[in-house]
């Protein structure tokens, strides 16, 4: 069976192809083709995420993402005639919004054979609204002029999952760390640019959010925070490179928000605003230089550190957990995964830590096409849903 999936939530365009293995003792698959677009040098200048303009950037990137794909899984072949043109209308209504999409996708869809693809992935939320729209549009186009099912994944679903993929899944026939070899409950700490949660994962497919920010998800601290140091978007990658130039300072110290407040909120809101007043100190003693900076970026990389170290061995020790998972875009932080794989080896030795292959920490398809899988293992016919009941869900919850 070959999955196609979709990932367009925040500013990357991405598209995998995958192919599963109907062994139904040990489902897996293999990855054909596995592609990404980002975005980030053109929001780069507004400083963050721009949503019309991720939505238009998505729209151009999604037909030529599409016939690469293919190309490289081997599933595109050219054929004059075929019966797109009787479909027109259809696609037109459900692309009514992208019209520039649905030109092309008329163009391409309409010269090719229809694709050996048996069920088609897409994320349709959290994330920001206009640019899920246009992911989960294209996924329910592509599921007329196919006549294929789609299953709507979860993103955050997808950032949990994502370590099941193996380092070197590229090359593999079986891309997935087996899916029954792991115990539960994990705790899985979710931190990107838009979440930072703490999540008992009961068993895949089975998740309850134990506690979140109140305020700033922790990638979004590392950017807002990283500006201030004059650092441009994403600001989390530059911090970190910074803060291993960085020192201890005792002019340069910061809160741990919230670290005993005894349950497993977080607020970085705080924290953001104290490394304003501290640059504006810094500059009026004429003491902001590249040093400090480093000192900021390192004082903050620990004070986030500690706060989600220390929440999320409270509920490691609350839950009795078998495992943690740290996942999303922030995991791709040296210092928070060193410190967290130092602590559970000190205090959890027999808990195992998970955390995904480099490419996998930042928004990806692959990612949504194993938490699509799963869903698709454990629930068959429930996970697809009709094209026309799938709808883009901004606010979407675990
Ligand atoms: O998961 P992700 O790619 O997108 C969302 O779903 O939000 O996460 C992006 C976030 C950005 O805020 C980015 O600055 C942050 O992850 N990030 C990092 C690092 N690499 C990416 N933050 C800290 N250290 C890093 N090395
Ligand atoms: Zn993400």
């Amino acid at each position: 069976m070959n999955i196609l999936s979709i990932e367009t939530s925040c500013d990357e365009t991405a598209i995998s192809i995958i192919r599963s293995h109907n062994d139904q003792q040990s489902p897996n698959f293999k990855v054909l083709s596995d592609l990404v677009i980002s975005q980030i040098e053109t929001h780069a200048e507004y400083g963050g995420v721009f949503p019309a303009l991720a939505k238009r950037e998505h729209a151009k990137n999604l037909i030529p993402l599409l016939e690469q794909s293919l190309k490289e899984a081997n599933l595109f072949h050219h054929r004059d005639n075929n019966d797109i043109e009787s479909k027109k209308q259809e696609l037109a209504s459900i692309l009514e919004r992208e019209p520039d999409l649905f030109g092309k996708f008329i163009e391409v869809l309409g010269s090719i054979e229809r694709p050996d693809i048996d069920i088609i992935m897409v994320t349709y939320g959290p994330g920001l609204a206009p640019a899920l729209w246009v992911g989960v549009n294209f996924a329910r186009a592509l599921s007329i002029a196919w006549d294929i099912p789609v299953i709507p994944v979860n993103h955050m679903e997808g950032h949990i999952t994502s370590i099941l993929l193996k380092d070197d899944y590229k090359n593999q026939n079986e891309a997935l760390y087996p899916i029954d070899s792991f115990e539960f409950p994990i705790i899985a700490l979710l931190i990107s640019g838009g979440h930072t949660q703490l999540v008992l994962v009961r068993d895949w497919s089975n998740y309850e959010i134990i506690g979140e920010t109140i305020d700033d998800a922790v990638g979004e601290a590392f950017d807002k925070v990283a500006r201030m140091l004059g650092m441009e978007y994403p600001g989390g990658p530059k911090i970190s490179k910074s803060a291993e130039h960085g020192e201890e300072n005792a002019d340069v110290t910061l809160p741990r928000p919230m670290i005993h407040s005894g349950d497993y909120r977080f607020s970085f809101s705080g924290l953001k605003t104290a490394v304003r007043y501290l640059v504006e100190d810094l500059q009026d003693q004429n003491k902001f230089d590249d040093q400090t900076i480093s000192d900021i970026a390192r004082e903050f990389e620990h004070a986030v550190t500690e706060v989600l170290i220390k929440k999320t061995k409270d509920a490691m020790i609350e839950y009795n957990a078998k495992g943690l998972i740290i996942a999303g875009g922030v995991s791709a932080n040296r210092h928070i995964t060193e410190s967290f794989t130092t602590m559970l080896h000190d205090e959890f030795p027999d808990t195992s830590i998970y955390l995904p292959e480099k490419h996998m920490c930042g928004d990806n398809s692959l990612m949504i096409a194993v938490a699509g899988f799963i869903n698709y293992l454990k629930h068959k016919k429930t996970a697809m849903k009709p094209q026309d009941e799938i709808m883009a869900v901004g606010n979407l919850k675990l």
